[in-house]
């Protein structure tokens, strides 16, 4: 169970105890966190499940797909190097202190 820290857009920070084996986006539901909506229930389809990865993390996580890329697009924040869609990310416990920006909107 690796911690991850979610840190909302007016940076109030909270730490989970993440569950492994099942995406970001649906340990930020669990554990119900605001800032993630996920309203295409992670089909990669709807980019309100947009984050930031930190740098340190990033080359944690494997690499994402064309229809991710696509997407992150339509996100309602504008794109940053760190930008992923958190219903791609596969939680693994090499994540532990994984730190994940919010942004102010998804939609
Ligand atoms: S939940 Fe819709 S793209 Fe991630």
């Amino acid at each position: 169970m690796p911690n991850i820290t979610f840190v909302d857009a007016d940076g109030t920070r909270h730490e989970v105890a993440a569950k492994a084996g099942v995406s970001l986006m649906e340990n930020a539901l669990t554990n119900n966190i605001d800032g993630i909506e996920a309203e295409c229930g992670g089909s990669c389809m709807c980019a309100t499940c947009h984050c930031f990865i930190d740098e340190e993390y990033a080359a944690k996580i494997p690499a994402m797909e064309s229809d991710e890329d696509e997407m992150l697009g339509f996100a309602a924040e504008e794109r940053r190097p760190g930008s992923r869609l958190s219903c791609q990310i596969k939680v693994t416990d090499d994540l532990e202190g994984m730190v994940v920006q919010l942004p102010a909107e998804q939609n």
